[in-house]
Order: C-alpha cells, then structure tokens, then sequence
C-alpha cells in the first residue's frame, strides 16, 4: 500500500529540517507518495495568504502530513491544519538521550494533551470596560477520548505509569469532568493510573521525572507541563510532537523557524526526524519506527552533532549518518 504524506516544510530551518526527514523516510522499505504544499510567512508574502486552500485540502486528505514551522504566521498556518486532520490529541514526548546534557538525564515522559476545549475554547468577551471573561469548555465526550487515547498509547508504548493531571480541587466542576472521565474509562478498561493536582505535579516532574511516564492533561497544563519537561531534557531541536486524529494526524517537531539559523545549513534534524518515527508509528509501521528512533539515539550519543548540541556538523552530516545507522 502506498502512504501518501503531505510534506509542508513551511519557513525558516522548516526547508532544511523537514528535506532531510523525508531523505530518511526515503531510506526505509516503505512505499510512500510524498506530496509538497506550500505555508508560512514567505507564502503570506508572495500570494496573500499563509494557508492556502489546496495545503489545507492536501493535508485533510492525506495519510499524515509532516510539518516543518512556520514564522510569525505559526498560529495561522498551524492551528487551522491540526483543524484539517481533525486532531483531538496532542502528543508530546520528552525524553533524555545519553549523550546530550540535560537537567535530568533520568526523563522519559509522554504528554497526552486534549486538544479541543478547555480554556483555548475561544470563548473569550469584554463584558465591560476592562472586564474580560473566558468559557472553559470541558466535555466527557472529549474527556473520556483523551484519557482512552492516553492508557492505549501507555500500553502500547510500555509505559507503566499514567498520571492524569487536573485541578478539580478548584476547577471542581469542569476539572472534576475531566478527572472522573478518565477514572471512567480507567474503570471500564481496567486501567491503572494516578491523578496529579498539575501545580504540584510541575514541581514533582521537575525534582523526580522518573517515577512519571504518560500525563494525561487538559488542554493548558498539557501546553505548559509539556514545556517544563522539554527544559528538563535540554535542546528544542530533539523534541519531536504529534496531533492525532480518528483517521488522520500531523507530525512537526516542537521548536519554530529559528530565524537565528535558517538558511546555515546548521539547524538539527533530530525532532524532525523523531516526528516522522512517530507518523511511522501511527501509520502501523512499528518496526521502521523503532529503527528510526535508533538510528537518531546512536547518533545522538556518538556523533556527529550539529551546533546547538556542542558540535560542529551540518544538517546534511548528520542526516546521512541517521541513514548510514540504518
Ligand atoms: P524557535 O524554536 O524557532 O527557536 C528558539 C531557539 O532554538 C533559537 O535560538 C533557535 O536557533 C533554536 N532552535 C530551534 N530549533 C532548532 C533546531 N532544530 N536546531 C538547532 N537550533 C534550534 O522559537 P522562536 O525563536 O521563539 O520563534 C521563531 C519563529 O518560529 C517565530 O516566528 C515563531 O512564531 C515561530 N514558531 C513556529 C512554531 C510552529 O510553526 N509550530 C512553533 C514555535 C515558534
Ligand atoms: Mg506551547
């Protein structure tokens, strides 16, 4: 069967990143179809729109996209494209490799995070002059998607822990919704878990990430969380995401364009990469997933690395040594 992935570098180091993921994608005993769209900020410039329809249409109708970034139009290319997969899961992983510094060497976390409501509902007014309100919007329906989505992934990933992250302390209705979804589905399904007041978590996750894996959040603490366990594993250009859908999903490293690098050849393909092992993953290629992610720890720990891991390297070096590992 041939996949056909949507292939959207978009701006910045996105045009050097998302090549060489596709260079290693090339490598495996796959078939794909690669389909290239445009978006971004040079889009925006040459043809007055940053998403234009036919990127939108090729990503909706694609096996799985990978995306690079975007520049300052991030939030208009990428929010309506998580829209066209239809994606209610945010898939986050922070994990340390040995060779690369990092506050705690010892992380191995997922962050499961919902991806449609809670307080990025949209649901903001002025109900008078320097009074603002916002809807928190948390339903079971799409409570109970993210906690099943979240157990299934830690048992399929071998992770034995399964936090659900909540404040329904003081949230009591809409976080007390979101927890007792989630207890639900643990109940039918016979899962185990722990539940995380997500203040204390954060403090928990930074002094002790190893007794943590999947954290099952809401919308906000799965943003924020997600963020302090990249800062514990050290180095935006190793964090790889996902944002999953029922029958379609988009694959893009956490970091931007990186301005400050773009077009020096310089930039590091390793989240990138690690996105395209995950649409591996979700596409049911295991086995060329897991080798992927090899592939980039053996180069990781021995070389080469490029700039912003302490080496010298280029994109290129250390793409053909990930398919050289191979
Ligand atoms: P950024 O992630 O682009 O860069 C932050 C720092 O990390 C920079 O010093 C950069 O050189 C470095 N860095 C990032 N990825 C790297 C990689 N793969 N290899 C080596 N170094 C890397 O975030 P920043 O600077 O806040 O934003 C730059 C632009 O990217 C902005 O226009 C922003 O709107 C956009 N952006 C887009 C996102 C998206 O499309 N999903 C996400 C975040 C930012
Ligand atoms: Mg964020």
């Amino acid at each position: 069967m041939t996949e056909l992935i949507a292939v959207i570098p978009g701006d910045g180091i996105g045009q050097e990143v998302v090549p060489a993921a596709v260079e290693v994608l090339e490598a495996l005993d796959v078939e794909f179809e690669f389909v290239e769209g445009d978006a971004g900020d040079a889009v925006l410039e040459a043809r007055g729109e940053a998403l234009p329809e036919e990127t939108y249409e090729l990503a909706a109708n694609a096996d799985a996209t990978l995306f690079g970034a975007a520049g300052e139009t991030a939030a208009d290319v990428i929010l309506p494209l998580r829209e066209a997969v239809d994606s209610f899961a945010n898939v986050r992983p922070a994990r340390a490799y040995p060779g690369v510094d990092s506050l705690r060497p010892e992380t191995d976390l997922v962050f499961i995070r919902e991806n449609t409501e809670g307080v990025y509902s949209g649901i903001e007014s002025e109900i008078a002059e320097g009074v603002t309100t916002l809807t928190r919007v948390i339903t079971d329906d799409a409570s109970r998607k993210i906690a099943r989505y979240g157990f299934e992934y830690a048992d399929s990933n071998g992770f034995d822990d399964v936090t659900v992250a909540h404040k329904a302390n003081v949230m009591r209705m809409t976080d007390g919704q979101f927890l007792e979804s989630a207890v639900a589905v643990a109940e039918e399904e016979g899962y185990e878990y722990d539940d995380a007041l997500m203040d204390a978590l954060a403090m928990h996750l930074l002094l002790r990430p190893e007794e943590y894996g999947v954290v099952i959040c809401p919308n906000l603490a799965g943003d924020v969380l997600s963020d302090l366990a990249a800062g514990l594993v050290g180095g935006l250009g190793l964090l790889p995401s996902a944002n999953v859908g029922e029958e379609n999903a988009l694959f893009e490293p956490v970091h931007g364009s990186a301005p400050d690098i773009a077009g020096q050849g310089i930039a590091n393909p390793a989240a990138t990469v690690l996105s395209a092992a995950m649409l591996l993953d979700h596409l049911g290629y295991g086995e060329d997933a897991d080798r992927v992610t090899a592939a980039v720890e053996g180069v990781l720990s021995d070389g080469p690395r490029t700039p912003d891991l302490g080496g010298d390297a280029s994109t290129t070096d250390v793409t053909a040594a990930i398919v050289d590992q191979l």
